[in-house]
């Protein structure tokens, strides 16, 4: 691992491993939009993409110029400084960096090396991502993740930042997971309540109970579980959901690259298969867990990743609660988790799959859900599905059952990838976050973008994913060498989650008409010079139905990019289309999760990895942090 690696976020760290096909030529590109005139139905306005602008519900594209907008601020221009950008009348504060104090036992942070091993599970975890506020008995407690580590900065001592001692891994070990603490708005804004009784850090090693049809099989047992029900640590915390009993969701996604091997892999065809879909090998990540801890090396402990992957149940009101890892929801490389009530009262689980030509999955449980009645089957007895997009803007939820794909349930929940290749799910281009919108009968995904999508190997094939599915160009991923990325929307049949069936558009395909005027990279008509972004990530829709868009992209601004400046959190009309930046994050940094008050008067907003020294400014280390927006006037935010 160089130096130049230890940058990349473990979204990114895919990319390297299979490097960036050449840009096609210019004139290809059209070539290619011009002839999908007749596969998106003869009415692709070249250069636009509206074709896949929801001609069915999304009519508000040309009519967007007349209409009055529904957001309360002026759209910031983009950015490339070091810092934070709100719009006029609103302003920002620093919540909590990583390293700061959840108790008042915790190591103090040191200016040039971080968080000291010892009591590094006593502060606020590194690279913060996905997040929910729940309120318990008047209390405002936040549930936030920790994706990953930057190593070179936590282990100043390292070559390059390799682990070189079990401290090393411990260090990181504790730096993730997922951080609970309550947190209080003072005369001086808000802060973390240091000691309150619930405050809690769960990283890599603390005890997780596993239920669901993978639970005590053969395939989850190790030597220190023989059980296979009870692991520890839950791991890469992505994206987050939140369940309607006041529950946490914490999404397992690239889970593969702490594993390794310091001796011969396992030959056994079905772990093969498994380490290969998921990308489990010998090396992993540069996280070298494997070499000073057993549980990760695959050689000695080879079941251990079927332990990993899945979403994750945490309660906030009970400190001492044991998390528990549902295996029905499947083990994919979780981005997010979008729970949503049926009018019958099931609860439906949308989540997606972040992995180049990977899919777009829908829980349906059996039982219904009823306040204050026993919630515990229903993320744990019910049905999994996979999307399957059809060309002309159908779309269908495939049920992953035995019969359906000739595996059994808990090979069904321990490899659901290889489940929902064998019902032709829809190869998507990295399905990140899933939002369901409160107002309306829909949801959205952000498909971030897609290196490979529609491009060849040498001998002339079409590329695949992990399973050998091939990613030629499809309706809802209709762009070659996909490097700016769309939101699908799907409404369900019935004005019901629970419906199979569904129709589909294309929200936004986002892309730059500064640089491709005239071809399908310009992107869609409600994408302009004022509002430019690529690769949307985080999304989340507020109580009034406003989408929330957050960027992890290419911020150089520069050559397709230009224009677009740093990554950014944008506000999407659903009805208009209307899209306008509202915040832009420092260099170097991902925007990514967000969550509000109870009383919507604050916002919080999640800054990943900066590269700039935010939020402390020059001579300072770079720090992951969660800020507060608010209007200056105190009014709601969402
Ligand atoms: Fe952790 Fe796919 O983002
Ligand atoms: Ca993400
Ligand atoms: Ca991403």
């Amino acid at each position: 691992m160089n130096d130049s690696q230890h940058k990349f976020s473990p979204d990114e760290w895919d990319e390297v491993n299979f490097p960036r096909s050449k840009v096609q030529e210019f004139d290809r590109v059209v070539e290619r939009a011009i002839s999908r005139r007749g596969f998106l139905g003869g009415a692709l306005a070249f250069g636009s993409g509206a074709a896949v602008m929801g001609t069915a519900f999304l009519k508000g594209s040309t009519a967007m110029a007349q209409e009055s907008t529904r957001f309360a601020f002026e759209q910031i221009a983009a950015q490339t400084d070091g810092t934070v950008h709100v719009p006029d009348g609103y302003s920002w504060d620093v919540l909590v960096r990583w390293g700061d104090p959840l108790f008042s036992d915790a190591p103090e942070f040191n200016a040039e090396t971080g968080v000291p091993v010892q009591g590094s599970d006593r502060v606020f975890g590194e690279n913060t991502d996905g997040m929910e506020l729940f309120n318990v008995g008047g209390r405002e407690i936040l549930v936030v993740n920790s994706e990953y580590t930057n190593n070179d900065i936590n282990l100043p001592h390292t070559e390059e930042g390799d682990p070189a001692s079990a401290d090393d891994v411990l260090l990181l070990q504790q730096l993730q997971g997922v951080s609970v603490m309550e947190i209080e708005e003072g005369d001086d804004g808000w802060s973390v309540v240091v000691d309150s009784p619930f405050n809690r850090r769960i990283h890599h090693n603390s005890p997780m109970k596993i239920v669901g049809p993978a639970a005590g099989h053969d395939l989850l047992k190790t030597e220190a579980d023989p059980t296979g029900t009870e692991s520890l640590g839950t791991f890469n915390n992505c994206g987050s959901g939140r369940t309607p009993w006041g529950t946490y969701l914490t999404c397992e996604e690239n889970f593969n690259g702490y594993f390794g091997a310091t001796g011969e892999m396992p030959t056994d065809e079905k772990l093969v298969a498994g380490y290969e879909r998921y990308g489990v090998g010998a090396d992993g990540w540069g996280y070298n867990y494997h070499v000073h801890d057993p549980r990760f090396d695959v050689s000695k402990t080879p079941n251990e990743p079927h332990r990993v992957g899945y979403i994750v149940e945490i309660d906030p009101a009970n400190p001492d609660s044991t998390p528990v890892k549902h295996t029905a929801l499947g083990r994919i490389k979780h981005e997010n988790a979008a729970a949503v009530v049926a009018p019958d009262g099931r609860v439906v689980v949308y989540m997606g799959d972040d992995e180049r030509g990977e899919f777009m999955y829908k829980w349906v449980s059996r039982d219904s859900y009823m306040p204050g009645a026993d919630t515990s089957t229903l993320l744990s007895e019910g049905q999994l599905f996979a999307a399957k997009f059809n060309d002309d803007m159908t779309g269908e939820w495939v049920a992953l059952t035995p019969e359906a794909t000739g595996m059994d349930a808990a090979e069904i929940a321990i490899f659901t990838r290889t489940a929902a290749s064998a019902v032709g799910a829809t190869t998507m281009d990295r399905p990140e976050w899933v939002a369901v919108n409160p107002q309306a009968v829909e949801a959205y995904c952000c498909l971030t973008n897609n290196s490979r999508r529609g491009t060849t190997n040498d001998d002339g094939s079409i590329k695949t994913n992990a399973g050998g599915d091939e990613m030629s160009v499809n309706a809802p991923n209709p762009r070659e060498t996909n490097e700016y990325g769309q939101i699908v929307r799907w409404r369900p049949h019935e004005d019901d989650h629970t419906v199979a069936t569904f129709d589909w558009d294309l929200y936004v395909m986002a892309g730059n008409p500064e640089v491709h005027e005239g071809t399908p990279n310009a992107g869609s008509e409600n994408v302009n010079a004022g509002n430019l972004f690529n690769s949307p990530d985080g999304m989340m829709i507020d109580t009034t139905g406003v989408i929330w868009i957050q960027t992890d992209g290419d911020d150089s601004n520069e050559g397709d990019f230009v224009g677009m400046g740093n990554n950014q959190m944008l506000a999407g009309d659903p009805v208009t289309g209307e899209i306008r930046r509202f915040m832009t994050g420092p260099n170097g940094s991902e925007v990514t999760g967000l969550t509000w008050s109870s009383d919507r008067r604050s916002m919080f907003v999640g800054i990943q990895h900066p590269a700039a020294p935010f939020p402390d400014g020059d001579g300072s280390l770079p720090r992951s942090s969660i800020i507060v927006i608010k209007r200056d006037d105190n009014a709601l935010v969402g």
